[in-house]
């Protein structure tokens, strides 16, 4: 871990090559294969979209390297966490990652603010960006630089990712320390120097990519015939940090998939989520019963005897 604080430290990414092997991926990607269809599968709907309409989902070539709000297609394979899949969302508390955010944070309290599914196939649309940074949608103020951050992001490669199927491009802290905090974007024409700094890291699937909101970086098209691209965003911040955020998690509290999720987790992983840790003043004996209704299956006993004591 030495190493990769280094990199974090330094240039503000890493890739941790392989983090999640086969077998503890194993049931997650089967969950997968229900909800994205394959690079085959998808460039056939494609064939088949193409030929019955004369114009198609796809934005094809042109505009390339629009922003993404000029090409909301960049997006149509994102899925918010929580997913139909159990073994998926497990993936958000995986202790093998959230002892990383925590350490990079060194905090050892932890929220998770970002959880997202997404996937890429080559042709569906221009994936091509221009250079950005995420804190303009990941924090209310801008990132500290000369300190310790609080908020990491992180994307678990869930398919092999070669450089045909697009990596993520991302430039060294050290050229872009001193960027003003606006624009968040950037083009080729005025920084080409950043352009040609870009690194990537093409790795294999339950590999994690680290970096911070300050750093530039972008997606590019992808290449690989019937190709695709899957993975899950996940970010992590320092609690008590209300600034920042993405996803509120209140609002998905009705779904079933939440609800199974609850009652399959212990009160150290729902902490992660903003729950109280058992023993806070939030709880009393009608909360812990109204949690027993609400989660069936949830273990309440934690909760419980720490009100006892
Ligand atoms: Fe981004």
């Amino acid at each position: 871990m030495q190493a990769y604080r280094q990199s974090w430290e330094q240039d503000g990414f890493f890739l941790i090559p392989g983090l999640l092997g086969k077998e503890a991926l194993k049931d997650a990607m089967e969950e997968l294969g229900g909800i994205y269809p394959s690079g085959a599968e998808y460039a056939a709907r494609l064939r088949d979209s193409r030929s019955g309409a004369a114009s198609s989902t796809s934005g094809g070539s042109a505009g390339k390297g629009r922003l993404f709000m000029q090409n909301p297609e960049q997006f149509a394979g994102q899925i918010d966490f929580p997913w139909t899949g159990e073994a998926l969302n497990r993936l958000t508390v995986h202790p093998r990652i959230t002892e990383i955010a925590a350490d990079l944070l060194a905090t050892d309290d932890l929220r998770i603010y970002q959880a997202q599914l997404w996937a890429k196939y080559t042709g569906a649309t221009d994936y091509e960006q221009p250079l950005h940074v995420d804190y303009s949608s990941h924090t209310l103020l801008v990132p500290k630089k000369k300190s310790r951050p609080q908020q990491v992001e992180m994307f678990l490669y869930l398919t092999d990712l070669p450089e045909e199927c697009a990596p993520t491009r991302l430039v060294p802290r050290n050229l872009t320390r001193d960027m003003p905090p606006v624009p968040y974007h950037v083009w080729r024409g005025t920084h080409p120097e950043l352009y040609k700094a870009e690194v990537s890291f093409p790795g294999r699937a339950g590999s994690l990519l680290v970096y911070a909101p300050d750093i530039w970086h972008r997606a590019v098209d992808m290449t690989e015939p019937e190709g695709t691209r899957i993975w899950m965003n996940l970010s992590y911040r320092v609690a008590g940090t209300d600034w920042l955020g993405l996803q509120s998690f209140q609002r998905i509290a009705m779904q079933p998939a939440w609800q199974r999720f609850v009652a399959g987790s212990t009160p150290r992983e729902l902490e992660l989520f903003g729950f109280p840790p058992p023993g806070h003043e939030a709880y009393d004996e009608d909360v812990i019963q109204g949690l027993s209704r609400r989660y069936p299956g949830l273990d309440v006993n934690p909760w419980s005897a720490a009100l006892r004591t």
